[in-house]
């Protein structure tokens, strides 16, 4: 899998400074922690797909959430080890490293309850049919998937030729490919998110985030937001239409019975 071998090498070499690059985004963070604390309570398993440096893994254990933290990036997953060293101490927190077709099979303790993927671990992956196969075997009936993805609907995109120039293509893959010289970014449609999940899940929740707020305004609290642009946005993220145009798209699915 040449795309997970370049993803990990590149974020290998991006990992001790990666807490201070995602700083400013405590403000999607937040809205993604709200889906999750929605479906899941203390002693729920939720596995962590893509875990990077154990952000949300601490803030997961912190809820009293069992967790199975597993990333292709050793940089990324030894800043996960420092971060939650007390947490994993106790047996809350599981670090899983290993090449992409691994983390496809892993054997967990239990069923989980919840598998989520926050910022975009997703939009690096070229198939996601055997990515929510896993996902699936993962889960307990009735389990849920929460994923936050990057939009191509985004509507600063719009703004720009490149866009309109690969829409066609787009539309029939139903995902926007941006070639870059470190990786590759897959920009699916919902539609496209969709239709990998199919045989196994059914969308139950859509939102959006950072669709009007500032750059500054990134690093507000989602529980209390202090400007107009946060409160608007924070009472819109589910509202048809305004949802479609945000930076990240958050795509909830439920496991059919
Ligand atoms: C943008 S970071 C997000 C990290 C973390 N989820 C967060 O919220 O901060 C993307 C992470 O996905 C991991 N990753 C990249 N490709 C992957 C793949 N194919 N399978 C699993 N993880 C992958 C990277 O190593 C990196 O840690």
């Amino acid at each position: 899998m040449n795309f997970a071998v370049k993803s990990a090498s590149f974020f290998n070499s991006i990992a001790a400074g990666y807490d201070e690059l995602l700083a400013a985004d405590s403000w999607s963070r937040g809205a993604f922690y709200e889906l999750v604390k929605e479906r899941a309570t203390p002693g729920s398993l939720v596995v962590d797909f893509g875990c990077g440096t154990g952000i949300d893994a601490s803030w997961y254990a912190s809820q009293g959430m069992d967790v199975v933290a597993c990333d292709v990036s050793s940089g990324m997953l030894a800043q996960l080890e420092k971060r939650c060293e007390a947490e994993i101490a106790r047996g809350q927190v599981t670090p899983f490293l290993g090449d992409y077709p691994s983390l496809l099979e892993m054997t967990l303790p239990r069923q989980a309850r919840l598998v989520v993927s926050n910022f975009a671990v997703l939009s690096l992956i070229p198939d996601l049919r055997p990515t929510f196969a896993a996902f699936s075997n993962y889960l307990e009936p009735g389990g849920y998937v929460v994923v936050s993805i990057l939009n191509p609907f985004y509507w600063k995109y719009l703004r720009g030729r490149w866009w309109w120039s690969s829409l066609l293509p787009s539309i029939k893959a139903r995902c926007q490919r941006i070639q870059g010289l470190q990786h590759d970014t897959y920009r699916y449609f919902t539609s496209g998110v969709d239709a990998a999940a199919a045989p196994h899940f059914q969308r139950v929740g859509t939102a959006g985030v950072d669709i009007i707020i500032r750059p500054e305004e990134q690093r507000g609290d989602w529980s209390n937001p202090r400007t107009l642009r946060g409160k608007l946005e924070k009472s819109l993220w589910q509202a048809p239409v305004v949802r479609s145009l945000g930076q990240f798209m958050l795509l909830v699915y439920r496991k059919c019975e």
